[in-house]
């Protein structure tokens, strides 16, 4: 059974992050989303509300099943007997910080592989940070994240129907 991880802090899951999902969940028979649950960051949503988001939009994929884990990412694998790690590659910026984090991944386990996949390009440039940016202040994140999750964004901001920006709206 071919098995992979596709971990992340999705503070909130964003249409890039499915898309890639999606594109791997063909690849393999069995596709783990890992949510990172590490103390020093401090996400906008909680681990269960970003698990149980991931959930609800991956649920028409049989195949996926979404974890969080804590510590290292490594033996988060090895404690689920995968041995490779999917990544999504949007930009050259993402490049270094990848490289360096697979490499690493490597010297510390190495049986364990990171695949890249290439964002689809009208994702390229979508960060889960410049989608809660844009909804702080109100403005339209329908284009960015997937639509069942909009409104748990807004709520987070305090921000209501009649304060949201629609398209073109400024
Ligand atoms: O979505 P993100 O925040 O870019 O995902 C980063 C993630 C979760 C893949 C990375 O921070 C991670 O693996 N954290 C767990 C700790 C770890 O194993 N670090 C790698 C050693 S460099």
């Amino acid at each position: 059974m071919r098995k992979a991880i596709y971990p992340g802090s999705f503070d909130p899951v964003t249409l890039g992050h499915l898309d890639i999902i999606r594109r791997s969940s063909k690849l393999v028979d069995h596709l783990i989303v890992g949510v990172l649950n590490n103390s020093g960051k401090s996400p906008l949503f909680s681990v269960d509300e970003r698990v149980n988001m991931l959930k609800e939009v991956t649920s028409d994929l049989e195949n996926v099943e979404i974890i969080s884990f804590s510590g290292l990412l490594v033996d988060f694998a090895r404690k689920q007997q995968v041995q490779t790690i999917i990544r999504g590659l949007r930009a050259v910026t993402d490049f270094e910080y990848e490289l360096a984090m697979s490499q690493t991944n490597r010297v510390v386990a190495p049986e364990v592989d990171t695949i890249f996949l290439n964002t689809s390009l009208k994702y390229a440039y979508l960060s889960s940070s410049m989608v809660k940016e844009v909804a702080m202040y109100g403005g339209d994140i329908s284009k960015f994240i997937p639509e069942q999750v909009i409104n748990q964004v807004y709520e987070k901001y305090g921000i209501d129907q009649k304060n949201r920006k629609t398209e073109g709206e400024v």
